[in-house]
């Protein structure tokens, strides 16, 4: 056997131990239902307005079906990697942008909530479940949507990915993403960490040293990025490769189009204080953080994006 060969054994072999400690922490994940700083309203509605949707108070689910029945006609067949409990998946189905999907995940428990969410909308003849990696399905077919939602950010290699995806995309396609565009393994630059830490300084004390009775968490002022290695260790599949993930949208399908959706303090600063908050009491803290994550995202500053493309033909 040929070295070069050997060495892509490993590879796999390295990855399906991966995958098999992404399942569990994802297992995991989807048994407890953790607050999301995605579904605060104030941040629902941001990205609502950023991506024109028609209404501002809706689950961000639903403003991503409205805009790809926007970016394209109804579309037969579309595919998802990563699919968690498919919540964007179904309400693209509802809202007739798609006919069927197929969701691939690879925690159990993801596509058992999927199944039973579709099911209960009626519509789990039209979701197909496959648990495993799409990747290594050599007889996967053709697809009128790819659809990543906060889940390119987790492939190993995420230009391989988007070029994987376009080779599914039959002409007319579209590819179309939701998701973490920042640095892999979350490492941010020292002025982005140091803009936080400015910010951080002005949150108010019940959030930031809430008493200790309240069983709330006392937050640190300075904002710091934590070691590749800790984020690896709970997930190796964690913002793997993501740093590379709109220079490779750039070069593979340059007609595409990015949508700013900030997320360059609006994450750092909203997912440690989330258990602290009130959206009603905070609301005028979240909308201050909200305003200065968007002035970044102005200036080309954003760790989430919507990016979308046709295919031509
Ligand atoms: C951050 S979650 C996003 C889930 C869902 N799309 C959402 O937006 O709520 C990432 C999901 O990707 C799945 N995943 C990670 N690597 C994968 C792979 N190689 N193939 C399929 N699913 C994968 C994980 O199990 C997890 O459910």
């Amino acid at each position: 056997m040929s070295e070069a060969l050997d060495d892509d054994l490993d590879h796999e072999a390295d990855h399906d131990a991966d995958h098999v400690r992404t399942a569990a922490k994802f297992d995991n994940r989807w048994k407890t239902r953790r607050p999301k700083w995605g579904a605060l309203p104030q941040v629902r509605a941001y990205f609502a307005r950023r991506l024109g949707a028609s209404s501002a108070n809706v689950q961000t689910a639903v403003t991503l079906a409205e805009r790809l029945a926007r970016i394209a006609p109804p579309k037969p067949r579309a595919i998802s990697i990563g699919c968690g409990p498919a919540t964007t998946e179904i309400a693209m189905l509802k809202a007739g942008a798609v006919d069927r999907f197929v969701v691939y995940d690879l925690s159990e428990e993801a596509l058992a909530r999927a199944k039973k969410t579709a099911e209960a909308a009626g519509l789990g003849d039209r979701l197909e479940c496959r648990l495993g990696d799409a990747f290594q399905d050599e007889n996967i077919g053709t697809f009128d949507v790819v659809l990543w939602k906060s889940a390119l950010h987790h492939m190993y290699d995420t230009r391989a990915a988007i070029a994987w995806s376009r080779d599914r995309l039959e002409a007319g396609g579209a590819f179309f993403a939701f998701e973490y565009v920042g640095p892999s393994r979350f490492q941010y630059d020292e002025v982005l960490l140091r803009h936080c830490t400015n910010l951080m300084r002005m949150i108010p004390d019940h959030i930031m040293s809430p008493p200790e009775d309240s069983g709330l968490r006392k937050l640190r002022k300075r904002v710091k990025s934590r070691s590749p290695e800790q984020i690896a260790a709970q997930d190796p599949s964690e913002a793997v490769d993501s740093g590379n993930i709109l220079p490779a949208f750039r070069e593979l399908m340059p007609e595409g189009k990015i949508t700013a959706m900030g997320g360059a303090v609006a994450r750092q600063m909203l997912i440690p204080m989330l258990a602290n908050l009130d959206p009603e009491r905070d609301a005028r803290v979240i909308d201050f953080i909200l305003a200065a994550d968007e002035m970044l995202a102005e200036q080309g500053v954003f760790h989430n994006a919507c990016l979308e493309w046709v295919k031509p033909g």
